[in-house]
């Protein structure tokens, strides 16, 4: 369904492997000079938000940052890089297993659909199945990061015009409705990769995916990749490259602060750190401070010590059995898995089974 012609890599002088999967995905629809018009529908999610949230959560024994706050245009850029990196094994490995099973895949989603996807960011992995669903009928790309959202909407639907694409920006750790969408479209089958169902507490991962469930629907589907347990060194590594790309896109969340609060975060003087907790089973980030140091945040003076950290984000790993037990809490039934054939990573189909 790419009308683009070419479907061949450009060359992108940050990325790494131009020959990549990740690096082709990007190229498609990128000579497409023409500005394809896309309505915006903006449920403004930081208004009000990002101070309440960054101050609640500096001001708590652990101090902790939500990950949302990475994505402004300058961190969704940065995570693109990190999706290139050697040591990031998530998006090359998810975007091999559904090139390799997006016949199985599409087969589960049926012709005309709808697809809603939550944390859409650049929308490359989207384009594996754009480019074999039958008649889709329309794409609803959902992210916070609202310049990055628009700009992947552009592109994607230059690279498949016929297909009606309507991004919506919006923050999905709670419950939000899109009328113009609900009005106009018929139920969706939600797509979520990435493994960003590991930013997730487990007991939020499970409240998030009863939300999915409501949208889908009975019956409805939902197409999600979930990251597996695996050797702690792969796993840290991954969030800890040699290049400091995860290390720039942690320290974002201060940058952000700076910018956009007027706070006074001396970047220098936090350091990136990536490690995995094997009773939770999580990877945790933190930012570390260098010293004994005072931050000053809207009238608030925000004490570190040195070696004291905020905590930024978690990213879970699972089991298949463990991730099946989850869905089932929330009314989900896993009808099919796919992996790599190191197991590392897995593409899960699942389906509402409850009335
Ligand atoms: C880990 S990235 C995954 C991007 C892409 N889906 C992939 O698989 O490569 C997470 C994406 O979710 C978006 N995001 C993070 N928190 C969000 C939130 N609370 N609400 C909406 N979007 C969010 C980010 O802007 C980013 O694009």
């Amino acid at each position: 369904m790419d009308k683009t012609g070419s479907g061949t890599a450009i060359s992108l002088p940050h990325f790494s492997h131009d020959k990549s999967p990740i690096a082709t995905l990007r190229g498609k629809g990128q000579k497409v000079t023409a500005v394809v018009p896309v309505e915006l529908i903006d449920l403004h999610p930081e208004m009000g938000s990002l101070l309440e949230e960054a101050l609640d959560g500096l001001t708590k024994p652990q101090k902790t940052l939500p990950p949302k706050l990475f994505y402004d245009e300058r961190g969704s850029r940065l995570f693109d890089r990190i999706t290139e990196l050697d040591e990031y094994y998530p998006t090359r490995t998810e975007i091999s297993i559904m090139e390799r099973h997006v016949g199985e895949m599409v087969a589960r989603i049926g012709a005309g659909a709808v697809l809603v996807e939550y944390g859409s960011g650049s929308s490359l992995k989207t384009r594996v199945l754009l480019d074999h669903l039958e008649s889709p009928a329309a794409y609803v790309p959902i992210d916070i990061s609202r310049e990055h959202l628009l700009a992947s909407a552009r592109r994607l639907a230059a690279a498949y015009p016929g297909l009606r694409v309507m991004p919506v920006c919006a923050d999905y750790t709670s419950a939000f409705e899109v009328p113009e969408v609900e009005a106009l479209l018929a139920r969706p089958t939600v797509f979520f990769p990435g493994s960003t169902i590991g930013n997730f507490e487990p007991v939020e991962a499970a409240d998030f995916l009863r939300r999915v469930a409501r949208v889908v629907g009975p019956g409805g589907g939902l197409l999600i990749g979930v990251d597996l347990k695996k050797n702690a060194k792969v796993l840290e590594a991954a969030y800890d490259d040699a290049e400091g790309v995860t290390a720039a896109f942690n320290k974002n969340v201060l940058r952000r602060l700076n910018d956009e609060l007027g706070a006074d975060f001396d970047l220098d003087h936090f350091e990136h750190r990536a490690l995995f907790n094997e009773v939770q089973g999580r990877i945790e980030m933190h930012l570390v401070s260098h010293a004994d140091q005072r931050v000053h945040l809207n009238g608030t003076s925000i004490p570190f010590r040195k070696g004291e950290t905020i905590h930024t984000e978690n990213s879970y790993k699972y089991t298949l059995d463990q991730f099946a037990h989850l869905a089932s809490a929330t009314g989900f039934a896993v009808e099919e898995v796919w992996t790599d054939d190191q197991v590392f990573f897995s593409v899960q189909y699942l389906v509402h089974r409850s009335p």
